[in-house]
Order: structure tokens, then C-alpha cells, then sequence
């Protein structure tokens, strides 16, 4: 396969859907994309197969064990290879966005630690994680959610993963800028019209619109990512009107 994820993770069924499903599933089928899953309950030997531990000096809550929780991130280094790298999601990481997207997406085996309770020991991150990775500043569950919407935003930039390759390049955001509004049939919904231009057949004007809309949505809605953008001579002039 072009990508593959190892995922460590105690509840590997969340998975199911999504690698069976839409556009990762048919990427997933085709064999672009391949996903791995390593449970650290299948490391366990005693009869209740425990994957949690008590924190030292104690406190509500638990923290995965960590015997079979480093037995499963070495059973998946071992299927990943070399210089397969191993990503943490969690709330301290680094805020995922596309810029971090796109870098994650030039590695082609990646894996996936996904943490339970309030988390895993410090010195499994320090010896065994080489990226920490957050995907917003809100608390979830757990791991599975995060690691699912960082491989979805990757396999998107894998060739072969989206039908037209079109679509990837230009999706909101593949420009730093905002998406531009659709429209799709009734040309008259409850008494709105689609913009003229859009039925005018001018695919130069239509783009142009396109761009403009991008940039004024962006500026209205989500005005500090022009900060950080390198605006193409086209862009700069449709601001300053
Ligand atoms: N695990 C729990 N919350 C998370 C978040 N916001 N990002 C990544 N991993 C998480």
C-alpha cells in the first residue's frame, strides 16, 4: 500500500465504520491505504486480560498498563518497519492543522497511539513516542476519534485515495484559505436563486468569483489565516478593492 497506519488501540472495533466506509474504505479495498490494528488486550496473560493500572500517588481515574500497552507498540513497530514513527494523540500535543497534515502525509507508515482513562505512563511517551499530536483544545474519550480524523485528513493527500485528484488540491485550506459556497440543483430554492456567474458557462469569471469568495469568507469568518499566508498577485488585488 502507498500508506500504512498501525493503530494501538484497546478498543480496535471503533475502527470498523471508518476503514470500512466512504472514501477511506474504497481506498482501504483498492489497497492504497492499509490500517493495522494492535490491541494491547491481546498482550495481557492473566484470566480478566486487565489493560489498566493504578497512578502512583494516587487520585481519581486510571492509566493503561504498561506491559501490554509496550508489548502492542512493539508488535506494531515490528510490522511497521524501521522507520515507522509513533504519533500520540493527546490534548498536551501539537495542535494538529494542514500545514502538520501535509507533513505527516510525506512518512508512508505511521503509528497510531491511541490512549484510554487519563492516559499512559510519561516514560512510555518519552522512550517510545516521537510525536504528540492534538487535534483541538477540547477533552475527548480517548484516542481512537483523534487518530481516525488525523488518518482521514492524511489518506485525503495520498494519490489514488480521492476519486478525481482534483478535489484534494482544491479543498478548503489546500490554498490556506477558506472554501467558497456550492450550489446544486433547484436553480430556485425557497425563493433563492444560485449566483448568476456559476450558470454563465465563463469557467475563467466562475473561478475568479470562486476566488473572491474564498478570500472574503476568510477574512470575514477566520481573518488571522491571511496573517500567515503568502497571497498570490491575484489574491492581494481582489482584497484591495
Ligand atoms: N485524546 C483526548 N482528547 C484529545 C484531543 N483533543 N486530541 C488528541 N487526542 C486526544
Amino acid at each position: 500500500a502507498e500508506k500504512w497506519f498501525g493503530i494501538v488501540s484497546i478498543f480496535p472495533e471503533m475502527f470498523g465504520p471508518f476503514t470500512q466506509q466512504g472514501v477511506i474504505g474504497r481506498a482501504v479495498k483498492s489497497g492504497v491505504l492499509s490500517v493495522d490494528i494492535f490491541n494491547p488486550r491481546d498482550f495481557t496473560h492473566d484470566r480478566h486480560r486487565t489493560v489498566d493500572d493504578r497512578p502512583y500517588g494516587g487520585g481519581p481515574g486510571m492509566l493503561m498498563m504498561v506491559k501490554p500497552l509496550t508489548d502492542a507498540i512493539s508488535a506494531a513497530r515490528a510490522a511497521g518497519g524501521e522507520n515507522s514513527k509513533v504519533i500520540y494523540l493527546s490534548p498536551q500535543g501539537k495542535k494538529l492543522d494542514q500545514t502538520g497534515v501535509k507533513r505527516l502525509a510525506e512518512s508512508d507508515r505511521t503509528i497510531l497511539l491511541c490512549g484510554r482513562y487519563e492516559g499512559i505512563d510519561e516514560r512510555v511517551i518519552e522512550d517510545q513516542v516521537d510525536e504528540e499530536v492534538s487535534i483541538g483544545d477540547y477533552v475527548l474519550s480517548g484516542g481512537e476519534l483523534p487518530a481516525m480524523v488525523l488518518m482521514d485528513a492524511v489518506a485525503r493527500l495520498v494519490p489514488g485515495v480521492l476519486g478525481h485528484q482534483a478535489s484534494a488540491i482544491e479543498d478548503s485550506f489546500s490554498d490556506g484559505l477558506l472554501d467558497c459556497p456550492h450550489y446544486t440543483r433547484p436553480e430556485l430554492l425557497d425563493g433563492k436563486a444560485v449566483p448568476s456567474v456559476l450558470l454563465s458557462g465563463d469557467h475563467e469569471k466562475i473561478r475568479q468569483w470562486r476566488l473572491m469568495q474564498s478570500l472574503g469568507r476568510t477574512w470575514q469568518r477566520r481573518p488571522e489565516l491571511l496573517n500567515h499566508l503568502a497571497l498570490t498577485e491575484e489574491q492581494q488585488q481582489l482584497l484591495e478593492v
